[in-house]
C-alpha cells in the first residue's frame, strides 16, 4: 500500500511535465483527483488494509491527496497564466501592410488613351472578340485572297468565325447601326497566330479610331494624331506619315512618333533613326462605306489603328511584351 502511494506520487509528477493544452490538464485532474480517480481508488483499498496499519496508511493517503491537490492547483494557475500571455497583443510589433491590388499597366495606359480621345470629342465603342469573317475581313475590303487571311496570321474557330485579328471590325458594326457624324475609338484585345517573343504575343491590344462626316480630310487625321502624341508623350514629340497600304483605307499611311527616349536624336531603342513606328491610318475606302450603306459621295472619313501594348512599352521603356502577360508581381508592383 505504501508502495502504491509512492507510485501515484511519481506518476503524478511525470504527468505534470507534459501539460500541452487544456484538455491534457483536465485529463490529469480526472485521472488522479476524479471521483473514480487513482486517489479515490486508493481510499477504497484502505478499507481492506489490516487494522493496525490503517491509521498510518490513512495519514499517508491524506497527505498525498493534499499534495496532489495543491500541485494541481499551481499547475493549473501556471497554465492559465501562460495562455493569457500568449494571447496578449504585442503593441510594439510593426503593423502588417495589406497587399493592395492595382490596375494592370495595360489597363492604366488604355484608360489614359481613352481619356485623351474623350477630351478630343471621341466616344468609346466596343465589339466582340469572336468575329465573323464578314466583319473582320470582307466588309473591310479585305478580299478572300488577301495575305492577312493566311492561316499563319488568323486564328480560325470555324471557316466563317475567327478571333478578331484587329479592332477594325468595330468600325463596321458602329457604322451599320449609326448614321454620320461618327467620332469613336474602340479599344480591345486582338489575336494573331504568332509565336511569342520579345515583340510578339498571340494576343495584344489595339485602339481603333474612326471619324466620319462631311468634309473630313487627311489634315484632320494628322491633327488628331499629333494632338494625341503631345498629350501622351509631351509637346516636343513630332509625328510623321509615310505612304503605305491597307485595304480599308485610300490613301493609306503608316505613322511614326519621334523617339520618346532620345527625343529624336537617335538612340539604341529607335536604332539610331530618331523615329518609332506606331501604326497605320488613312481615309476610309469607298468600298467600306458601300458595305455599311453610306453614301461615299456625301461622306468622307478617316480611320487609324494604335497598339496599346506598344504605347505602354514606349511609355515605360519595357523591352519585352511578354512581361505584360506573365503576371509576375515583381513587374506589376512597379506600376
Ligand atoms: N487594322 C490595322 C492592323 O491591325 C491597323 C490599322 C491600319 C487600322 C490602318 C486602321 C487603319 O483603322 O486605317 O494592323
Amino acid at each position: 500500500m505504501l508502495e502504491k502511494i509512492e507510485q501515484i506520487k511519481s506518476d503524478f509528477d511525470k504527468a505534470l511535465q507534459s501539460i500541452g493544452d487544456a484538455k491534457q490538464l483536465e485529463d490529469i485532474r480526472i485521472r488522479f483527483l476524479g471521483r473514480k480517480g487513482l486517489i479515490a481508488q486508493a481510499f477504497t483499498l484502505l478499507a481492506e488494509a489490516p487494522a493496525d496499519l490503517k491509521p498510518k496508511l490513512g495519514q499517508g493517503l491524506n497527505q498525498l491527496k493534499k499534495e496532489i491537490e495543491e500541485q494541481y492547483r499551481k499547475a493549473e494557475e501556471a497554465f492559465k497564466e501562460k495562455e493569457k500571455k500568449a494571447r496578449r497583443l504585442d503593441l510594439t510589433l510593426p503593423g502588417r501592410k495589406p497587399q493592395n491590388g492595382r490596375e494592370h499597366p495595360l489597363i492604366q495606359v488604355a484608360n489614359e488613351i481613352k481619356e485623351i480621345f474623350k477630351s478630343l470629342g471621341f466616344v468609346i465603342e466596343d465589339g466582340p472578340e469572336i468575329e465573323t469573317d464578314y466583319y473582320n475581313f470582307e466588309a473591310l475590303n479585305i478580299p478572300k485572297t488577301h495575305p492577312a487571311r493566311d492561316m499563319q496570321d488568323t486564328l480560325y474557330i470555324t471557316e466563317d468565325i475567327v478571333l478578331r485579328t484587329h479592332t477594325s471590325p468595330v468600325q463596321i458594326r458602329v457604322m451599320e447601326r449609326q448614321k454620320p457624324p461618327i467620332r469613336m475609338i474602340a479599344p480591345g484585345r486582338v489575336y494573331r497566330r504568332d509565336t511569342p517573343d520579345a515583340s510578339h504575343s498571340p494576343f495584344f491590344h489595339q485602339v481603333e479610331g474612326l471619324v466620319v462626316g462631311e468634309d473630313i480630310s487627311f489634315a484632320d487625321l494628322k491633327g488628331v494624331i499629333q494632338a494625341f502624341a503631345h498629350k501622351m508623350f509631351g509637346r516636343d514629340i513630332r509625328v510623321r506619315f509615310r505612304p503605305s497600304f491597307f485595304p480599308f483605307t485610300e490613301p493609306s499611311a503608316e505613322y511614326d512618333f519621334s523617339c520618346v527616349f532620345c527625343r529624336g536624336k537617335g538612340c539604341r531603342v529607335c536604332k539610331g533613326t530618331g523615329w518609332m513606328e506606331i501604326s497605320g491610318a488613312g481615309m476610309v475606302h469607298p468600298n467600306v462605306f458601300k458595305a455599311v450603306g453610306y453614301n461615299a459621295e456625301k461622306y468622307t472619313g478617316y480611320a487609324f489603328g494604335m497598339g496599346i501594348d506598344r504605347i505602354a512599352m514606349l511609355k515605360y521603356a519595357i523591352s519585352d511584351i511578354r512581361l505584360f502577360f506573365e503576371n509576375d508581381l515583381r513587374f506589376l508592383n512597379q506600376f
